[in-house]
């Protein structure tokens, strides 16, 4: 049995063995150990030994193969690879073919890339796009490349704009630490959309929400759920608007159900995360993650009560002790290590999260209740959120306040609250809540919308 040190010992001392090893393999098993063990290769490697597998007919020979002659970037081999990509079925090792061709980093095989940015297989595309790039000062090549901007293809409009778009956050407010200083530590009494118009572009770092739901509750009306899912559209809209560049929108909803009217109707359910989500999508907001958060069976509303009687098939009914807390990120084509390079290291220090963190998607929380608000937030729930979220010296904005838990927790993790609440009832309860620290070096605020309106226009505040 040939070993890893074996190739790797014959590749330094006996080159000569070793082509005659990968020509004449005892099997198939013996040359794919050989091809994927292979590893850098010595200067002066000539890849003729490895040239016939390019059209064996075991899939993963013929991509090793093609992906060691691409380790080679020689020019050689351009127009056998090329041909390859014509009659290549399996769509891994046509990928392997363009990257090796891209991989010859010469001027010579950039109209052979070109031809295949017209491949309809998008995985080509990038690849070819990859290879290209290197060129991409040409100005040919440029041209040819901008003409993508239009591809259907999203990743391929995403590489197009980080490679081409210019990175101008003149949009941004100031640096990306920074807030408006009239939005830290405030409450306003009035309807979000209202609100946020008077909110510069940019300005928040974090929002963690939890929307009305659909006709459950007294505060939330709506005509129609086309007209609920547009009045959140709206909100989460303007939401993006006044985001930081590639920083995070976190909504808890979940499926709702409208009682039936009579034994002769059926109740409704509506799927509200699921629907959300293409709006959200739509507005700019790219899906980072799905958390659910799981609560005692014994907290929730018990649906089983007929079905346990009957245990007649399609009449079950689970109980529902499950609710989403759905992960988006304002669209960008920054890392996120471009955001938190933004922090001085302090800040990344103090705000490190310390090691009992949860590890899953699958986050175990207790509900809590509350004696004026019929549907809050545990508080352990923002702690947690924030913790993993944001930074120090961060704005967090809950735009649906409620009761203001979000604002607590903001507080006693030394993050700037912003809140909005449209029920005076409610908003009075926020200023319970949130009691704040008379230290702060900014005191808690609440306002109605005319006065916060009063305070952005004034400079200071900005
Ligand atoms: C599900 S509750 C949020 C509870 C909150 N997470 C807490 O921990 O207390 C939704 C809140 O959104 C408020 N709301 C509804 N429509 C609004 C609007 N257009 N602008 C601002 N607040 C609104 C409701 O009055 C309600 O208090």
């Amino acid at each position: 049995m040939l070993t890893k040190k074996q190739i790797q010992a014959l590749k330094s001392d006996d080159i000569q063995a070793l082509y005659a090893l990968i020509s004449n393999p005892h099997s198939n098993a013996e040359l794919l150990f050989i091809l994927e063990n292979l590893g850098r290769l010595p200067a002066g490697f000539v890849g003729d030994a490895l040239l016939p597998y390019i059209t064996h007919q075991n899939d993963d020979i013929r991509y090793w193969a093609v992906k060691n002659i691409g380790k080679l970037g020689d020019l050689r081999y351009l127009n056998t690879l090329y041909e390859r990509t014509e009659h290549e079925a399996n769509t891994i090792v046509r990928r392997e073919l363009v990257s090796a061709i891209g991989r010859m980093r010469d001027a010579t095989a950039c109209p052979h890339l070109s031809r295949l940015l017209e491949d309809p297989d998008p995985k080509i595309v990038i690849q070819a796009i990859r290879g290209l790039l290197v060129f991409k000062q040409a100005p040919e090549i440029r041209e040819r490349l901008l003409a993508l901007c239009d591809h259907p293809n999203e990743q391929i409009q995403l590489i197009l704009r980080k490679e081409f778009g210019d990175h101008d956050t003149a949009s941004d407010y100031g640096h990306h630490t920074d807030s408006p200083n009239g939005m830290k530590n405030v409450a306003v009494l009035g309807d979000v959309r209202d609100v946020l118009r008077f909110v510069p572009d940019g300005s928040i770092h974090l929002t963690f929400t939890s929307p009305p739901y659909y006709n459950a509750r007294d505060y939330s009306i709506y005509d129609s759920y086309e007209g609920y899912l547009d009045f959140l559209g709206e909100v989460f809209d303007a939401v993006h608007r006044t985001t930081k560049e590639g920083r995070f929108l976190i909504v808890n909803t979940s499926p709702i159900i409208i009682p039936r009217i009579s034994r002769q109707y059926a109740s409704k359910r509506y799927a509200i995360p699921f629907d959300l989500h293409a709006r959200l999508v739509k507005a700019g907001w790219e899906f980072i993650d799905d958390i659910v958060w799981a609560k005692p069976e014994a907290s929730v509303k018990n649906r089983n009560g007929g079905f346990m009687q009957h245990r007649k098939p399609l009449a079950y009914k689970p109980n529902a002790v499950t609710e989403y807390v759905m992960v988006y990120r304002k669209a960008t084509t920054r890392l996120i290590d471009w955001n938190i390079k933004q922090y001085p290291q302090t800040v990344i220090d103090a705000s490190r999260v310390d090691d009992a963190y949860e590890t899953s998607n699958l986050w175990h929380i207790e509900p809590k209740s509350d004696r004026v608000h019929s549907a809050i937030f545990p508080e352990k729930l923002c702690d947690w959120v924030i913790r993993y979220y944001s930074y120090v010296g961060d704005l967090v904005f809950d735009p649906f306040g409620g009761s203001g838990t979000l604002a607590k927790a903001a507080v006693a993790l030394n993050r700037y609250f912003f809140l909005t609440e449209i029920m005076p009832e409610y908003f009075e309860r926020i200023q319970q809540t949130v009691t704040g620290d008379l230290f702060q070096t900014f005191p808690s605020r609440f306002v109605t919308t005319d006065s916060f309106a009063h305070d952005m226009a004034d400079r200071t505040q900005r």
